[in-house]
């Protein structure tokens, strides 16, 4: 099976009652760990790549892992763009053969917002490739993708219909309250499910996304602080709130901080009891380990996208 778009897995998805993981991929270890999961499981995946990790692993060896990854799993896999964040870039990654573009265009008015997000629908759109966009704005600062609290707003459910309608942008991230990274919240975790509820009633059958959904480990934490760390107050969204989210409108849910806790905390702790191993695949082949059972359990436990391949 060569490489999916999300079209047939969001309706699924939709229907079901489930969603299906997107996590971000940057090195082979993490590509493998995620599929190894998903083949155990039997789940659907979509596997996304930043800018950031386009700059970090180069997208030809992004793209052949993920090639590899189908080859071996014969899963569904869509291989998606996360938070483009430009005509230019989506158009280079649809170009090279990415099922599934994300335009974020969210830092700019709603006017520009769907006229930049129309363009690279248009032209995705002509080469079989789907698009996700971005309504409301996250806070959160990861390599390239940077918004302080102060800017980030909630999704306004009035602006959605004429977003879909006039981008023809084929699922839409909304913001309740999530964010990008460890560091979620400060005290009691709220999201606004009031907006995904009002947002599902205005676009009935229309998959939505969710950003930073992450739930930070504290095991992770913990061992990350007992080997040199420094991640006082690290907070996610409780996993009841995921699973709550997927089964209304939320269709993919994005996570990429919990794998880098997992590979992170690993790696920490393998050098802290073996302080002379030098083989990198002494500690990377523990850390791969440790990303299988983090998705093993967001599959089964939190997306119960398990079965549904
Ligand atoms: O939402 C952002 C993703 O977690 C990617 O982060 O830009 O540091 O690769 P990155
Ligand atoms: P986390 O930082 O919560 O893992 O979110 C990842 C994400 O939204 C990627 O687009
Ligand atoms: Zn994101």
């Amino acid at each position: 099976m060569p490489l999916v778009t999300t079209t047939e897995m969001f309706k699924k998805a939709y229907d079901g009652g489930y969603a299906i993981g997107a996590f971000n991929v940057n090195n082979m270890e993490i590509i493998q760990g995620i599929v190894e999961a998903a083949t155990e499981e039997n789940a659907p995946l979509i596997l996304q790549v930043s800018a950031g990790a386009r700059k970090y692993a180069n997208t030809v060896y992004l793209k052949k892992m993920v090639e590899a990854a189908v080859e071996t799993s014969g899963l569904p896999i869509a291989l998606h763009l996360d938070h483009g964040d430009s005509f230019a870039l989506c158009k280079d990654c649809v170009d090279s053969g990415f099922t599934s573009v994300m335009i974020d265009a969210s830092a700019h008015p709603f006017a520009e917002n769907i006229s930049i997000t129309k363009q690279v629908v248009e032209y995705a759109h002509d080469h079989g490739v789907v698009v996700e966009a971005e309504l409301g704005k996250l806070a959160g600062v990861e390599d390239d993708v940077k918004v302080d609290a102060k800017d980030a707003s909630y999704t306004d459910p009035d602006q959605v219909q004429e977003f879909v309608e006039k981008t023809g942008v084929d699922s839409l991230a909304i913001a309740i309250g999530t964010s990008h990274g460890a560091f979620k919240f400060k005290g009691q975790p709220k999201l606004r499910f009031d907006i995904l509820e009002e947002v599902g009633r205005r676009l009935p059958g229309f998959p939505i996304v969710l950003h930073g959904a992450s739930s930070v480990p504290q095991e992770y934490v913990k061992i990350i602080n007992q080997y040199g760390g420094n991640m006082p107050g690290a907070q996610g969204v409780p996993e009841e709130m995921l699973r709550k989210a997927a089964g209304m409108a939320v269709c993919k849910i994005n996570i990429d901080s919990d794998l880098r806790l997992a590979v992170t905390a690993t790696i920490r702790e393998h050098f802290a009891l073996n302080p002379s191993h030098f083989d990198p695949r002494q500690y990377l082949g523990p850390a791969r380990d440790a990303v299988r059972k983090v998705v093993r359990h967001k599959i089964v436990d939190v997306l119960g996208c398990n079965g549904k391949a």
